[in-house]
C-alpha cells in the first residue's frame, strides 16, 4: 500500500502536494517524493524516511510550479531508499510516474525494456511504467503526436497486477493523467484546479466534488476540467459524487477506527497476499473451481533441502506467535514435519538446541521486535538458515534473514494486529501446502482442492464481515462480563489464543484461552455465572468432544457462544448463541474463524468506552526488551 497524489491548478504545487501526502502518510511512510513541472522541466525530489525528511529537504529550496505529483511509499519491490522512492522517471527524465500497487509482470517487462537498451536505476516494479510510457510515446502510431494518452493506453495493455498511477510529462504542461485498477484513486474537482489522491482526506482541503475512478478508467486532469476515458480511449460522461464525511472519519475510510477498517481490509489483504503466489497453470472455464493452480514464490526458492528438513522451528511474539501456533498444526498436518514453536523472549535465553538442517522461521508484522530479532540472530550465529515472514519491506528482520516472505497486508495502524495476523496465516498455509506437495504427502487432487479453497477465502471473509451486526449485538450484551474464556482444539486452540489476546488487549477484560481438553484440569474452577465461554468449533472429528466441553461450562452457569461452520446444527441446542462462518477445509479454518473474535473484541472495547486503536500500556512495535 502506498499513497499517491497529483495537482494541476493555480496554486504553488509543492505545499499542496505535501499537504496531501500528510493525509496519505498512514498508507506508507518509508519514503516520499514529488515531481513538479517547472517551465517544461521536471524537478524530482525524493527521500527515504518519513515525510518530514522530504519536507526538511524542500525547506531549503524554492521549487515553483503549478503541476505535480507526489507519493508516500510502503515498499514492496526494492528496499526503502532514495533511489527506490517515487516518482520514477523514464530515460529522458521528461516523464514522471507515481504508483500504488504491484506490477506482477514487471520482471518480464524489465527484461523486454533492457533488451531495448533501457537502463534501470531502481529495484522497483514501478520504473517499468515510466520507461514503457516513453517507449510508446516515441514509437506508437503517430509517434509523439499520438500524445501522452495514447502512450498510457498502450502501456495499460501490458500491465498485470494492481495499480493507481499518475503521470506528468515535460511536453504536456497542461495535463496530468491518472488511471487505476484494483488500487483506489479519487479525482477531486476544484475551481480552476483539479487533483487526485489515493484517499478522500487528501482532497478535502480543496473540494468535496469527486469522481471515484472505477477500475481501468483513465482521467485526464486539466486546470479547468477533467475528462474520463475507458481504457479503449472512449470518453465517459458521468456526474461527480459529493463527499460529506468529516476529515477524521475520511482518514479511516469512513470507519470509526483504524482497527475496524483493518478488520475489513482482510478480504483484500488475503487476495493481495495470495495473488502473486497462486499461479493458474490451466483453466478450462472462467470459474475458480475449474482452474488448476500451483504455488510459486518468486521471492524464495524451496530447494530439495526444504523437502528433507528434519524440523521447523518458529519463534515470534504476541499475535505473530499465535500465527506460529497455527503454523505448527499446518506444517505437521500438510507436510508431516515436526514443528517447535517458541516465544522469542524465551527462546533467546534457554540455550536452544538446533540442527543446521532445520528450517528456522521468524514471524513479525513490524520486523523490528527486539526479542524476535535477538532469537533470529542467535539461530543465525548457530548456523541456521532463516526464513522471515514480515509485513515491512526493509525492516531489520527482512534485511538480516536469508529468505523473506512478505505478507503484503499494507500498513497496520491499530495497535491490535488483525490483517497482519491473517496474512501471516495465508503465507504459512502456502508454505505448508507447497512443502506437503514437495514431500508427496499432499496428493495432486487434494492440493488442487486446498488451493481452490484458499482462492475463495477472500470472498468468504467478506461474507463473515457482512454479518458483523450479529457480533455487535452480542458484544452489546456481553461486554461487561468479568471473565471471558476461549476454548478449542488443534487449529481452534491456536485461534482461541489469538481471540483471548485481542479481547484483553483492547477491552481490558480478563480473558484466557484453553485447549478445551485441559478445561477439567484446572480452568473449570474459574467458571461461574459471570463467565462467557467462546468455543471455536471447526474440527469435525472433535465436534463431540467440544460439545461435551460446552455442556460442562454451561451447566456451571457460564454463557456461551460457539463459532462454527454454516450448516452445523449440533451446537444450537447446547449454546446460548452460534455464529457461523462459510465452510472451507477444517485445516484452513483459522483464516476465517478469527474474524468474529476480532469483531467481538472491537465492539466490546467500544462499548466499554476504550479507544481500540490505542490501547493503554501497549505499543505497536516493541523494539526494547
Ligand atoms: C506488540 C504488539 C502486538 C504484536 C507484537 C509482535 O506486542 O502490540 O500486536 O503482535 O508486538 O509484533 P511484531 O511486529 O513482531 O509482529
Amino acid at each position: 500500500m502506498c499513497g499517491i497524489t497529483g495537482y494541476i491548478g493555480q496554486q504553488q504545487v509543492v505545499p499542496v502536494l505535501l499537504g496531501a501526502l500528510q493525509k496519505l502518510e498512514y498508507r506508507g511512510y518509508d519514503s516520499a517524493g514529488i515531481a513538479v513541472l517547472n517551465n517544461g522541466e521536471l524537478l524530482v525530489r525524493k527521500a527515504k524516511g518519513r515525510l518530514t525528511v522530504l519536507e526538511e529537504r524542500l525547506a531549503h529550496e524554492t521549487i515553483a510550479g503549478t503541476l505535480g505529483i507526489g507519493h508516500t511509499r510502503w515498499a514492496t519491490h526494492g528496499e526503502p531508499s532514495d533511489i527506490n522512492s517515487h516518482p520514477h522517471t523514464d530515460v529522458s527524465g521528461r516523464i514522471a510516474v507515481v504508483h500504488n500497487g504491484i506490477i506482477e509482470n514487471y520482471a518480464r517487462l524489465k527484461e523486454w525494456l533492457q533488451a531495448r537498451d533501457v537502463v534501470f536505476r531502481s529495484d522497483t516494479d514501478t520504473e517499468v511504467i515510466a520507461h514503457l510510457i516513453n517507449y510508446y510515446y516515441q514509437t506508437s502510431p503517430g509517434g509523439a503526436s499520438g500524445g501522452l494518452l495514447a502512450a498510457v493506453l498502450e502501456v495499460l495493455k501490458r500491465l498485470e497486477g494492481s495499480y493507481a498511477i499518475a503521470v506528468v510529462a515535460g511536453d504536456f504542461p497542461d495535463r496530468l493523467i491518472a488511471v487505476r485498477k484494483d488500487s483506489p484513486l479519487i479525482v477531486g474537482l476544484g475551481k480552476g484546479e483539479n487533483l487526485i489522491a489515493s484517499d478522500v482526506p487528501a482532497l478535502l482541503a480543496h473540494t468535496r466534488e469527486v469522481y471515484f475512478l472505477e477500475d481501468r478508467e483513465v482521467a485526464i486532469l486539466y486546470r479547468d476540467h477533467v475528462d474520463l476515458f475507458t481504457e479503449q480511449g472512449e470518453k465517459i460522461l458521468r456526474a461527480p459524487s459529493h463527499v460529506d464525511w468529516d476529515v477524521e472519519s475520511a482518514e479511516k475510510g469512513g470507519f470509526a477506527h483504524f482497527m475496524l477498517k483493518e478488520i475489513h481490509e482482510q478480504a483484500k489483504a488475503f487476495a493481495d497476499t495470495l495473488r502473486p503466489r497462486l499461479k493458474t497453470i490451466a483453466q478450462s472455464s472462467g470459474s475458480t473451481a475449474d482452474a488448476e493452480y500451483d504455488i510459486n514464490f518468486d521471492e524464495i526458492t524451496l530447494d530439495a533441502s526444504w523437502a528433507t528438513a528434519p524440523r521447523i522451528v518458529i519463534t515470534a511474539c504476541g499475535t505473530a506467535w499465535h500465527a506460529a501456533m497455527v503454523g505448527k498444526y499446518a506444517f505437521e498436518h500438510f507436510a508431516r514435519i515436526p514443528v517447535e514453536v517458541d516465544i522469542a523472549s524465551e527462546y533467546r535465553y534457554r540455550g536452544p538446541v538446533f540442527n543446521r538442517d532445520d528450517i528456522f522461521m521468524v514471524i513479525s508484522q513490524s520486523g523490528e521486535t527486539a526479542d524476535t530479532l535477538a532469537a533470529m540472530r542467535l539461530a543465525k550465529k548457530g548456523g541456521a538458515r532463516i526464513l522471515a515472514i514480515t509485513n515491512v519491506v526493509g525492516s531489520t528482520l527482512s534485511r538480516e534473514a536469508d529468505l523473506v516472505l512478505y505478507t503484503w497486508a499494507g500498513p497496520e495502524i491499530a495497535v491490535a494486529s488483525t490483517k497482519a495476523f491473517t496474512t501471516q496465516l495465508m503465507c504459512i498455509y502456502l508454505l505448508a501446502l507447497k512443502l506437503g506437495r514437495l514431500r508427496s504427502l499432499v496428493s495432486g487432487t487434494d492440493y488442487q482442492r486446498y488451493l481452490v479453497a484458499l482462492a475463495r477465502v477472500s470472498a468468504q471473509a467478506e461474507m463473515v464481515l457482512g454479518k458483523k451486526d450479529m457480533i455487535q449485538r452480542f458484544a452489546s450484551r456481553q461486554f461487561n462480563k468479568h471473565k471471558v474464556f476461549f476454548m478449542g482444539r488443534l487449529f481452534d486452540y491456536a485461534v482461541s489464543l489469538e481471540s483471548a489476546l485481542k479481547l484483553k488487549e483492547i477491552s481490558y477484560t480478563h480473558s484466557e484461552a484453553f485447549a478445551a481438553g485441559e478445561l477439567k484440569h484446572g480452568p473449570i474452577a474459574l467458571v461461574d455465572e459471570n463467565t462467557l465461554v467462546v468455543a471455536i468449533a471447526t474440527q469435525h472429528e472433535l465436534f463431540d468432544k467440544i460439545a461435551s466441553n460446552i455442556r460442562e461450562v454451561t451447566s456451571r452457569g457460564a454463557s456461551s457462544l460457539v463459532i462454527t461452520w454454516e450448516g452445523e446444527k449440533g451446537f444450537s441446542p447446547i449454546a446460548d448463541e452460534v455464529f457461523t462462518i462459510p465452510k472451507t477445509e477444517d485445516s484452513l479454518s483459522p483464516l476465517l474463524s478469527i474474524i468474529p473474535s476480532q469483531l467481538f473484541a472491537y465492539y466490546c472495547a467500544v462499548q466499554r468506552g476504550n479507544d481500540p486503536d490505542k490501547p493503554r500500556n501497549l505499543a505497536k512495535s516493541v523494539t526494547v526488551e
